[in-house]
């Protein structure tokens, strides 16, 4: 980010003002703050949904705003909402392969395979597959979403306030599998906490001030 702006109404009152900031690869990076200071909007102008009003943002040296930004919308990155948007209805593995399908990305191995694959990764068993999304608990939930947005080879895992409500044990699973996403794989890791400990897991902090 650099020399960052953002305000909601053109010419109005910006709502994050002038954030510069690398972020990298191999790292997890926690976004701190009080409640209003921009944290959901700081991940939104960094996964592409919405572009600075003033400042630029830069995505391996290439300014965001001119590059193909549904491609990189689509292929670079990943983002767990806090609500995790998942399909009740619908079953685990029918909840990623649509966002597989949505990405448009071809995979060489069969779909259950590749799922198989991501629920392992995010600790999960194999038999949760065919479980509809409204039988799983909170954390498992959590699991699915991340999984969801493994499921293409992105680079940057944007999340917000993955462990909100989730208790400490299952809080520090899940920061345990962001680590090792950035540890293990190289990825580029940013998170939007309220939580001292979920902060104090990451390798940087990102505070952004109290809005004047
Ligand atoms: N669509 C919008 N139009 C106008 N203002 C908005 C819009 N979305 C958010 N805001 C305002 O922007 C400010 C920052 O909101 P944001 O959601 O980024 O804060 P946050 O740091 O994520 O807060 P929290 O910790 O409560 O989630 C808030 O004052 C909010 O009211
Ligand atoms: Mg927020």
């Amino acid at each position: 980010m650099d020399h960052v702006h953002y305000a909601y109404v053109k010419g109005g009152r910006s709502i994050v003002r002038d954030l510069n900031r690398e972020f990298h690869e191999r790292t997890v990076t926690a976004i701190v703050g009080p409640s209003g200071s921009g944290k959901t909007t700081t991940l939104s102008l960094l996964s592409g949904l919405t572009t600075p009003t003033k400042g630029r943002i830069l995505y391996r040296g290439a300014d965001l705003a001119k590059l193909d930004r549904y491609r990189y919308r689509s292929h670079d990155v990943g983002v767990i909402f806090q609500s995790f948007n998942l399909l009740p209805a619908l079953t685990v593995a029918e909840n990623i392969t649509l966002s597989m399908e949505a990405s448009g990305v071809r995979f060489d191995q069969s779909k259950r395979d590749i799922v198989a694959r991501l629920l392992e990764r995010v600790r999960l068993p194999r038999e949760y597959m065919n479980e509809r999304i409204l039988h799983l608990s909170g954390g498992e939930q959590q699991r699915v979403a991340i999984a969801r947005a493994l499921s293409y080879n992105l680079g940057i895992i944007l999340a917000d306030e993955p462990t909100g409500n989730l208790d400490m044990a299952t809080q520090n699973d899940i920061m345990a599998i962001f680590r090792s996403l950035a540890h293990d794989e190289g990825k580029c890791v940013i998170i939007v906490t309220h939580s001292p400990q979920v902060a104090e897991q990451s390798d940087e902090v990102f505070t952004l001030p109290k809005r004047r």
